[in-house]
């Protein structure tokens, strides 16, 4: 029995015109299904005389948002067929019109490009955001878009993958007209008024303007910045040179070619694994669609430092107003002067007007009363990392807040489970720890406490949405997710330096796999004397003796790292770290005194110790049930920490090198695998295996 080929295309008519309705919820990518409806419906087109043109249109939120991302390691005769449809478009006899609303991404826009005309509403968003999947257009995007919009600006759109807006589409003639009303009835009379249009336009046919030596030149240059590493931009610079040199056909096979290399490469595995591992993030297992949620109306934080003010600033953004504490009248300006500041340079750089900056501020409420928050929706507290300052803080806002306020911590370490303990209303209790600078880094980690309601949860999975951060959900521990990582990270990183590296060759060994900054950086960057803090702490609760690492004598020399222009670094300039001879006098003390031979710690040794301690604490992690998924770890550290996107975060990494070469190298270097890491590899597995087992229930 042979069955019908899938057909996700809906056809009607509109008296002389073709209407095919592309229907693949939940964005029309183009799936298996596609292809097959729409060849049906030109089939059509094609035999019917009194058919005289044919609009493609996308059935519910929006036109194509891209080929289907799901689709791209089946084997190429089970992938659906975007080429052979986009060819026979810019073939095809009759004037067919793309119908533009929501979005047209990817292979969507190419799709449409190789239409003879398109139309869209106001509002929609076109673009090709390939090279953030680590690919290029692969549809005849490189070659097409040049020649639509000149070279100049479709590098811009190709190589940013960043969409443009209808209104500017039209301005730069990608689309043919802005549709005032109704998308369909538009795009139907438009195509209307063509149908006797010959020859029909073909973009294939055009040249590609505005092209330079120079200007190739200079978008190369430009990739170190905002591409290093990477495989695809290159590519799409390549390609759009072609455009401007070759015959379409030519550039076309070419484009063909390169897709496949940059689709099959680790890199474009790398970062389809984090666009997915993105939205899983957002996804409870347990947790009902339909559990009801807080409306957060309003919003009130406690403490006005560096934390406290970056978190206020992603309420303003969004129009959420917000109540803002301090203990003295000083502490509550500078507060204020700081977050007025940021939206001033924001505002010199022209990202912003002035009155927007002045919107924002009209927003922020300053306080020297906590009975000011008695109608906030949320609290979020954001004072330093003491048990006893925050159980304090918990208990009076118990008294205040009012009845289903949500009251959220921003600690970054401490036990949630114990603050929501100070209140009678532990319920209302969940963690939200952002990332400093908190009106910038995109990730939130949402700790959800032994008794965190479920609609509390919900509440703060949908705000971090509002927004605009990534939210993951971790259980208690001490760190969470991402600081228990880097804790154990930057033990092996002080542990190497005692056998002998450099702090800075530690730091390149980082640098190399793509992170914007290694160990020490970071713990310079950080301030030294926090760590050092809590080592002296955790030492004398626990009547050990007071600890005398390396790293406590260069705070103990007075250098707390960039803060002091002086850490395990030397900071001249106030930000570029130089490295410090005195470290390297103290080292060779501290080793000489412990009786340390110092060996050369080589870069691939470094890179794998450092990388695999963050994975072996990660399996550790999951083990517990602290992160949901290996792909929620890879969240946490591609947002938070800047671990290379491309490289698909730590536990991808790991997956990539096979986990049994991680566990060879951890015993190797004397570490112990965790366990669940070691089952893993024996049993041939991945961390995307035990995802998907996880998932499977
Ligand atoms: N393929 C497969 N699935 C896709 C997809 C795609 N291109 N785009 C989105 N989805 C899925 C998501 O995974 C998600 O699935 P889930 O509900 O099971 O988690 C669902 O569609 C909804 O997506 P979002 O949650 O992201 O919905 P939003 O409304 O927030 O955003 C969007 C919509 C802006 C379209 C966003 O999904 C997006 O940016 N998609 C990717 C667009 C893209 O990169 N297109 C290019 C693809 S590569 C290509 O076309 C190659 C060609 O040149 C040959």
């Amino acid at each position: 029995m042979t069955s019908e080929p899938k057909n996700l295309v809906d056809q009607s008519r509109e008296g002389e015109v073709l209407v095919l309705t592309i229907q693949n919820p939940p964005v029309n990518a183009f799936g298996v299904g596609v292809p097959e409806g729409l060849h049906a419906g030109l089939d059509v087109a094609e035999a019917d005389d009194t058919i005289r043109a044919v609009v493609i249109i996308g059935g519910g939120r929006t036109f194509v948002a891209g080929a289907d991302i799901r689709t791209f390691d089946l084997p190429r005769e089970q992938s659906p067929d975007l080429r052979g449809t986009v060819d026979r478009l810019d073939q095809f006899s009759k004037p067919v019109v793309a119908a533009i609303h929501g979005t047209a991404l990817g292979g969507g826009l190419e799709l449409a490009l190789a239409c003879t005309y398109r139309v869209a509403v106001a509002g929609a968003q076109l673009g090709l955001p390939e090279v953030k999947l680590g690919v290029l257009p692969g549809a005849g995007g490189t070659q097409r878009l040049p020649r639509v919009v000149g070279v100049q600006k479709a590098l811009e759109m190709m190589v940013s993958g960043n969409p443009i807006r209808a209104e500017e589409a039209d301005q730069i003639s990608l689309i043919d007209e802005l549709i005032d009303g109704d998308l369909l009835t538009g795009a139907v009379a438009f195509a209307r008024a063509h149908v006797d249009v010959t020859p029909l336009p073909r973009v294939s046919e055009k040249a590609a303007e505005g092209g330079s030596p120079e200007l190739f030149v200079a978008a190369r240059a430009g990739l170190g910045k905002t591409h290093k590493g990477q495989l695809s931009p290159g590519l799409i610079v390549d390609l759009a040179e072609m455009a401007t040199q070759v015959p379409f056909a030519e550039g076309y096979a070419a484009e063909g070619q390169l897709f496949m290399r940059a689709k099959d490469s680790v890199q474009s595995r790398g970062l389809r694994h984090i666009f997915f591992a993105e939205r899983e993030a957002g996804k409870i297992p347990g947790l009902d669609k339909n559990t009801p949620q807080t409306e957060i109306k309003s919003a009130g934080i406690i403490g006005a430092g560096t934390m406290g003010g970056g978190i206020a600033m992603n309420f303003l953004n969004v129009g959420i107003p917000v109540t803002i504490v301090e203990t003295t009248q000083e502490a509550l300006d500078r507060g204020l002067g700081v977050v007025r500041k940021n939206y001033e340079n924001t505002a010199k750089k022209g990202r912003m007007t002035q009155g927007d900056v002045e919107k924002r501020m009209g927003l922020l409420t300053p306080t020297l009363k906590m009975e000011d928050l008695k109608d906030a929706d949320i609290i979020i507290e954001a004072v330093f990392e003491n048990m006893d300052v925050k159980k304090e803080i918990f208990g009076k806002l118990d008294a205040i807040a009012k009845p289903g306020a949500i009251l959220a911590s921003n600690t970054s370490t401490l036990d949630v489970n114990e603050i929501a303990s100070a209140t009678k209303r532990p319920e209302s209790v969940i963690g939200l720890h952002f990332f400093s600078p908190a009106n910038v880094m995109r990730l939130l980690e949402i700790v959800r406490a032994e008794k965190t309601s479920d609609s509390v949860l919900a509440t703060g999975m949908a705000l971090a949405k509002r927004i605009k951060k990534i939210g993951v959900v971790v259980g208690v521990c001490d760190g969470f997710v991402g600081n228990r990582m880097v804790h154990r990270y930057g033990d092996e990183a002080r542990k190497m330096v005692e056998e002998g590296a450099r702090p800075q060759d530690a730091d390149a060994a980082m640098h190399k796999l793509g992170l914007p900054m290694g160990p020490f950086e970071m713990s310079d960057m950080a301030g030294l004397d926090v760590g050092y803090l809590i080592r002296q702490h955790q030492a004398k609760v626990a009547g050990q003796p007071k600890p005398d690492g390396w790293l406590d004598r260069i705070v103990e020399a007075g250098r707390k790292g960039q803060k002091t222009q002086a850490g395990i670094y030397d900071y001249p300039d106030g930000r570029k770290p130089v490295p410090a001879a005195s470290t390297d006098e103290l080292l060779s003390t501290f080793r000489s005194e412990k009786g340390l031979t110092s060996r050369e710690v080589g870069q691939d040794e470094a890179t794998k110790r450092l990388t695999y301690s963050l994975v072996n604490e990660g399996a550790q992690i999951l083990d517990e049930g602290i992160a949901q998924r290996a792909s929620d770890i890879d969240v946490i550290y591609v947002y938070g920490y800047g671990f290379p996107a491309y490289r698909g975060g730590p536990m991808k990494y790991a997956d990539e090198q096979g986990l049994k070469s991680v566990v060879a190298d951890l015993e190797q270097y004397g570490q112990t695998p965790a366990p669940l890491l070691k089952r893993l590899a024996d049993d041939g597995k991945t961390f995307a295996d035990w995802d998907r087992e996880k998932a499977r229930g």
